[in-house]
């Protein structure tokens, strides 16, 4: 049995057996314990606590620690924090190639829809994977994987949507689970054929929805590739009304929903998640009263990629009337070639409080336990609690958690632990 014991922290944080989804004012509340300890055992959190209450056990294992039959491995965390690992719930890591010529074309004056309407964009990322085999898609999105981690990620949503056709989409797909296979990563899988039209498509949209909905979906299913099924609802992608028809195509497969949203201007993407009890809806830079009302009652988490804001240089969504809603949300990394080549959560936390004015405390709780949410984890990551898996980060000696999104290319991680298991 492999057991971890962790003493001296000087906060534990996002720590409580019974931490949820935030929301509203919950979210300025982030559940801190001082002076702590925490046990791990196998892969779990067994317990946690103050110093001073640290069982019998536990204390006597610490004055045995030279003792060569103790198994125990002891970490004196010396005054450092702990922190749940982040669960970043929207990326597209799997991608083959970079587009940085595009980069140069927005600095130019181009912008992502003109790119996209000339060929280049998503369907740029397309012929890259086409010409591209499994094994060195798996490669390289394993070198993400293990970016990502040795940042702070614990989790990770990743989807398809480079393939375009039946046969990439699956390749897509295949690449992502042998990361769930191999990493320590927790990984979730989203299927989205509808990410944009292929070029094969241009005159017959309806075609290509038709083959997501009778050929992509069934097959994604029969492999059981994918948790989620997710489409790019706006303008110039998908409508509406194909929003409806694959949604509901892939809940008959039991591929629960999630929608990019709102990202370019208001799509109705919000609510035609919120119909098909989205699991989140994703982007939200253009919202107004009716997305609020939508969103308001119902389990659909809203979700912030303000990475890609940044990168896109865009009005960012206004989290803030979120929060007054009492809508939870939560932050994800989008790690994509497009619009946001980074997977960096702590660049995330940085903009969120810099430029969405979420406070530190508000944006750490939609990185950990708002992100677990928005990908269905949350009753086993996401927070310090008994039972959950032990995925959790050892800081370097730091002032304060605010620090973190305020030195925001400092880095700040000692020590990880994924499924109870040291990584570094
Ligand atoms: O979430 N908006 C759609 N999908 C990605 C971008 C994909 C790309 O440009 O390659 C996003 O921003």
């Amino acid at each position: 049995m492999d057991r971890i014991l962790i003493t001296n922290i000087r906060q534990l944080i996002q720590a409580g057996d019974h931490i949820t989804l935030k929301r509203g004012e919950q979210m300025r509340n982030l559940d801190i314990i001082e002076d702590a300890f925490l046990y791990i055992e196998d892969s779990l959190i067994a317990d946690y606590g103050k110093m001073e209450t640290m069982p019998p056990h536990l204390c006597d294992a610490i004055s045995k620690r030279e003792d060569p039959h103790n198994d125990l491995k002891i970490i004196d965390a010396a005054g450092r924090m702990v922190f749940p690992s982040f669960c970043d719930s929207h990326t597209h890591l799997v991608y083959a190639g970079s587009r940085e010529q595009e980069f140069v074309d927005k600095i130019n004056g181009l912008s992502y829809q003109e790119i996209a309407a000339r060929g280049g964009g998503i369907l740029n990322s397309a012929q890259l994977l086409e010409n591209t085999s499994e094994d060195e898609l798996y490669r390289s999105a394993m070198e993400r994987a293990n970016e990502i981690l040795a940042t702070g990620t614990g989790a990770v949503e990743i989807k398809s949507g480079y393939g375009l056709t039946p046969e990439n989409e699956l390749k897509m797909l295949r690449v992502i689970k042998r990361i769930k296979e191999n990493s320590p990563l927790t990984v979730k899988s989203t299927f989205l054929g509808a990410h944009a039209f292929p070029a094969k498509y241009a005159g017959n949209k309806e075609g290509y929805v038709e083959e997501i909905i009778n050929t992509m979906i069934p097959m994604v299913a029969a492999e059981e590739l994918a948790e989620y099924i997710d489409v790019f609802c706006e303008d110039g992608f998908f409508s509406v009304d194909d929003t409806d028809r694959i949604l509901n195509a892939g809940l008959k497969y039991g591929l629960r929903a999630k929608v990019h949203a709102n990202q370019m201007g208001i799509s109705g993407g919000v609510q035609v998640g919120v119909k098909y009890d989205a699991i989140s809806v994703d982007h939200l830079e253009s919202v107004g009263e009716e997305e609020f009302a939508a969103l308001k009652n119902s389990q659909t988490i809203a979700t912030m990629l303000p990475g890609a804001t940044f990168f896109l240089n865009m009005e960012y969504s206004p989290a803030r009337k979120f929060v007054e809603n009492n809508i939870p949300l939560a932050l994800a990394t989008n790690y994509n070639p497009g619009s946001c080549p980074s997977g960096s959560m702590q660049f995330q936390l940085a903009l969120a409080c810099i430029a969405m004015k979420l406070t530190p405390e508000e944006a750490i709780n939609a990185c950990t336990i708002n992100g677990a949410y928005a990908m269905g984890i949350e009753e086993n990551l996401g927070s310090i609690s008994r039972g959950k898996i032990a995925n959790i980060f050892i800081t370097k000696e730091i002032p304060s958690y605010s620090f973190i999104p305020y030195a925001f290319t400092t880095p700040y991680i000692d020590t990880i632990i994924l499924n109870g298991k040291l990584i570094n």
